[in-house]
C-alpha cells in the first residue's frame, strides 16, 4: 500500500462531479465485467449511497471505495434498520495488500457513527471469505428478494439465497430476526 494514501468519509451531497468521475473510474477497473455501469460520472450501480469512504493518492486518484446507505428492510415479520453496504472496491494494482481490510475497518466506523443495528451486504461466494475476515457473518440459509439494477435503469425483481452477510454494529448478531429478507429496493 502506498504511504501517501489519504482517507476520507464523504457525504453524498458533498461530492463534486470530479469526485463522481474519479470514483467511477476506479469502480470500472475493480469490476471489469460491470464497467458499463460506471461510465462518466455514474459512481453507483443500484441505490446511491448516503456516505462513502474513499482512499486517494496524492494526485486525487481513487484507490479504494465503499458506499453505505441506511434503509429499512423486512426480515421475517420485522422491519429492521440496516446500513446497506456496497460498491466495495480496491484498485486492481493494490488488491491483496491489506487495503480492503483498511477500507472495511473504516466502513465499520461509519456504520457505528450511523448507529445502525446491523450492516448488510450481498456478495458472490468467492468474496464471502474476505468479508468474513473483516467481521461480517454470512447467512447461507437466508433468502433475499430485491430489485436488481440494470445499466438501462430498469428494476428487475430477483430472489437469491447465499452470499447475504451481516455485520453486528449496535445490536448483537443473535438479534438478527429469523426469516427471509425483503428489501423492496435496490442495494447500494
Ligand atoms: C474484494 C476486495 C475489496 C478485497 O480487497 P483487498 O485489498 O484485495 O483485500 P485485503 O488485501 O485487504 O485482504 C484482507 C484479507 O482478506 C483476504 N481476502 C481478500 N480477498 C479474498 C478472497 N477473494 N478470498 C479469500 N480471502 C480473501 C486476504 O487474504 C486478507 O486476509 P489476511 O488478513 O488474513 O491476510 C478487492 O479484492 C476488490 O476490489 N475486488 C474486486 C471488486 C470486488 O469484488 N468487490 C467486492 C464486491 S461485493
Amino acid at each position: 500500500m502506498t504511504d501517501d494514501t489519504l482517507w476520507e468519509v464523504v457525504e453524498e451531497s458533498a461530492l463534486t462531479l470530479t469526485d463522481h468521475e474519479a470514483i467511477a473510474a476506479m469502480l470500472a477497473q475493480a469490476f471489469p465485467d460491470w464497467s458499463h455501469w460506471f461510465v462518466g460520472s455514474r459512481s453507483w450501480s443500484g441505490m446511491q449511497p448516503e456516505r462513502r469512504v474513499i482512499a486517494r493518492d496524492a494526485d486525487g486518484v481513487v484507490l479504494a471505495h465503499v458506499g453505505i446507505r441506511r434503509m429499512f428492510i423486512s426480515v421475517g415479520s420485522q422491519d429492521l434498520l440496516v446500513g446497506d453496504t456496497g460498491l466495495v472496491g480496491v484498485t486492481p494494482r493494490l488488491q491483496g495488500t491489506g487495503m480492503g481490510r483498511d477500507l472495511m475497518e473504516r466502513a465499520r466506523s461509519v456504520l457505528e457513527g450511523l448507529a445502525v443495528p446491523f450492516g448488510f451486504l450481498g456478495t458472490g461466494e468467492d468474496r464471502v471469505p474476505f468479508y468474513a475476515k473483516v467481521g461480517w457473518r454470512v447467512f447461507d440459509e437466508v433468502v433475499t428478494d430485491y430489485t436488481a439494477f440494470t445499466a438501462e435503469g430498469a428494476g428487475m425483481p430477483m430472489t437469491e439465497q447465499g452470499g447475504w452477510m451481516v455485520l453486528p454494529v449496535v445490536a448483537p448478531l443473535e438479534d438478527w430476526p429469523a426469516g427471509p429478507v425483503h428489501l423492496n429496493a435496490q442495494q447500494v
